[in-house]
């Protein structure tokens, strides 16, 4: 079993040792748990790359906003410690609010502009929420890399922005998205899903794929393939709502006329659950 460690102190004293005793280098991978393929690819990616994994399991109540599913977010803390195992993790850190949050806590942290748009468009406050508990979670291990998903597009561009601007001496490391043999990408949030709802989230990605083919077919509109992607997608039963459908350049600035590595985001509603994707152009 991975090490638990549930307060900033010990286990800042148990990396000490390793890495002065030992010499060792130190992969991170910053998780809300409930742990599934795609966080695997992370922790296996950190395996790889440094002589000792940290996993961290917090679902952050700063990042939710209200009326959000801050209490319902799948939790097992048990299984995670399991899956860890599997991994070949050497250190969990799963600390309390109390930790994370000092009593009286003031600071924050917010990456300007990058923090508005989609998905901050629709989640206000969210990656103020985010910033701040990443900051945190890096001051507390002190990695020399973490790991972090393309699934969330935003929030990794977002991290890349952040260590640069407050001089964190990291190496952010992103890893592809991990989706199901149909295309879903893996997500805790997935476990919301009814099986109809999951085949209707399935229009995600096959309008990725719709959207690639036009492409690969000459098109190069933005408007015309948002708007082929748009009929597609709430032609699917359970899709309640489409938040946006964006295709951007690689740092997130909008584009009229795609081109080969510009990323196409999506956030919808399928049922009462909100899902993201995003695709990188090939
Ligand atoms: P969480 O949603 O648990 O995701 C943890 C990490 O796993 C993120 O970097 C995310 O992008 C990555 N990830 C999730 N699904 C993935 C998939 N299908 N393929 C590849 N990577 C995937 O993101 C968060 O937690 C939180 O916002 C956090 C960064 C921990 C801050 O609270």
């Amino acid at each position: 079993m991975p090490l638990l460690f549930r307060k900033v102190k010990e286990l800042r004293n148990h990396l000490h040792t390793l890495r002065c005793e030992r010499n060792a280098s130190l992969g991170f991978v910053p998780t809300m748990g409930y742990l599934h393929e795609g966080h695997r690819a992370l922790m296996e990616r950190a395996r790889l790359q440094n002589d000792i994994t940290v996993v961290s399991i917090y679902v952050n109540p700063t990042q939710f906003g209200e009326g959000e599913d801050y209490e319902r977010y799948p939790r097992d803390l048990e299984r995670d410690m399991a899956v860890c195992e599997e991994a070949g993790i050497d250190v969990v850190f799963a600390p309390t609010d109390k930790e994370v949050y000092p009593p009286g806590s003031r600071t924050e942290v917010y990456v300007r502009e990058l923090s508005e748009v989609l998905e901050g468009k629709f989640r206000p406050g969210h990656f103020k929420g985010v910033a701040t508990v990443v900051t945190k979670l890096l001051n507390a291990v002190q990695p020399d890399r973490a790991y972090f998903g393309e699934k969330d597009y935003q929030q990794l561009k977002l991290i890349q922005r952040l260590v640069k601007d407050l001089l964190i001496p990291v190496e952010i490391v992103p890893v592809e998205t991990v989706r199901e043999p149909d295309g879903l990408a893996y997500s805790s949030r997935n476990v919301y899903l009814s099986p109809e709802e999951r085949e209707s989230a399935l229009s995600i990605y096959r309008a990725f794929l719709l959207a690639q083919e036009m492409i690969n077919q000459g098109e190069r509109s933005s408007d015309t393939i948002k708007g082929e992607m748009e009929r597609f997608i709430l032609s699917h039963p359970h899709v309640k709502k489409i938040d946006y459908i964006e295709i951007t350049d690689p740092d997130l600035n909008p584009k009229g006329l795609v081109d080969r590595g510009d990323r196409i985001l999506v956030a919808l509603w399928v049922g009462s659950s909100r899902l993201i994707d995003n695709w990188k152009v090939l």
